[in-house]
């Protein structure tokens, strides 16, 4: 199959791109190089430094290669960024989607797998684990993009007949998790521990998320080529963990003895996020692999270089 991802170097599209070469497909990747890193690209994927922004160039770009599938990684990926600067936020993840998929009009696309966010898409939920039948309250620019990336899919399904997918993914950690954006809780604990600093702990630790391991989600991806047709999906794993849990868990993987410091409540931070899962095992046959202490120990390795 000829794939085409966008975000092919971020963190987990470049592990996506790494499971379609594996799997013998044909892969060319879309990246601004905006977070992501020359050295997560993979060496068998054809690489196009490009811009969503710029619809002439993605047009072209999409016509030259004629995937199959486009698998959408690209975006603005800080909810505290998308506070700050909502127009840059809406201009490439919005008006970016919409070149991308009048784009796959003009090339012919089949089918389109797009990364959207289980954590942002549900708002302060009422029932946790949370199904995708909940409504979508996004409470931020960054969620607000989101679910208008969804609906800007079903109204291309309906139109021009492009299947979609849209995995919700839960908190993402692992191997090549930037460590100093605002997020990735996991990423940023590693390095200041690594580095000997003190991580800070917001509020008092209690707030619980859903961890899943990137290689996981990688799989969902790689399922989502063939399986499941117009299916909004959730990828976590149904598990809540506090982020006081989470340092316990990393101080143990590295054999940190400090204690944490605490910092005051971060607002907008939701106390409960989990995803139920089971809508991703009956349309993909999907359910994750990686437990949390496996997870973090070999995000650990990779942060030590091993
Ligand atoms: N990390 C998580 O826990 C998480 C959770 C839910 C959803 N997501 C979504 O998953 C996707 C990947 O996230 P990530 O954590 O790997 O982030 P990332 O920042 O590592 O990856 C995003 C990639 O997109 C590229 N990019 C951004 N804007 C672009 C543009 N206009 N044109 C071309 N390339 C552009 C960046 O350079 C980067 O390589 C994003 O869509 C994000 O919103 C991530």
């Amino acid at each position: 199959m000829k794939i085409l991802v966008t975000g092919g170097a971020g963190f987990i599209g470049s592990h996506i791109v790494d499971s379609y070469v594996k799997a013998g497909h044909d892969v060319a990747i879309i990246d601004n190089l905006a977070t992501g890193k020359k050295e997560n690209l993979n060496s068998k994927a054809k690489f196009y430094k490009a811009d969503l922004t710029n619809k002439i160039e993605i047009q072209k770009i999409l016509l030259k290669e004629k995937p199959d599938v486009i698998n959408h990684q690209a975006a603005e990926s800080s909810v505290v960024v998308s506070v700050k600067n909502p127009q840059q936020t809406f201009l490439n993840n919005t008006i970016g989607t919409v070149n991308l998929l009048q784009a796959c009009v003009d090339a012919k696309v089949k089918r389109v797998i797009f990364a959207s966010s289980g954590g942002c898409m549900y708002g302060d939920a009422k029932t946790v684990p949370t199904t995708e039948t909940a409504p979508p309250s996004p409470l931020s620019p960054y969620g607000i993009t989101k679910a208008d990336g969804e609906f800007l899919l079903a109204f291309y399904a309906k139109e021009y007949g492009i299947l979609y997918v849209a995995l919700r993914y839960a908190n993402v950690y692992g191997p090549r998790q930037d460590p100093h954006g605002e997020a990735g809780v996991v990423a940023i604990f590693l390095n200041k521990m690594l580095s000997k600093e003190k991580p800070v702990i917001f509020g008092d630790g209690s707030c619980v998320r859903d961890y899943v391991f990137v290689e996981d989600v990688a799989k969902a991806n790689l399922l989502a080529l063939t399986k499941a047709k117009n299916e909004t999906i959730n990828i976590g794993t149904g598990k809540g963990t506090s982020v006081k849990e989470v340092f316990k868990l990393l101080k143990k993987a590295v054999g940190y003895t400090e204690a944490p410091l605490y910092g005051p409540h971060r607002t907008g931070d939701l106390q409960r996020s989990i995803l139920q899962i089971s809508k991703a095992k009956k349309t993909l046959g999907w359910e994750p692999k990686t437990s949390l202490k496996d997870g973090l120990e070999r995000t650990t390795r990779w942060f030590h270089g091993e």
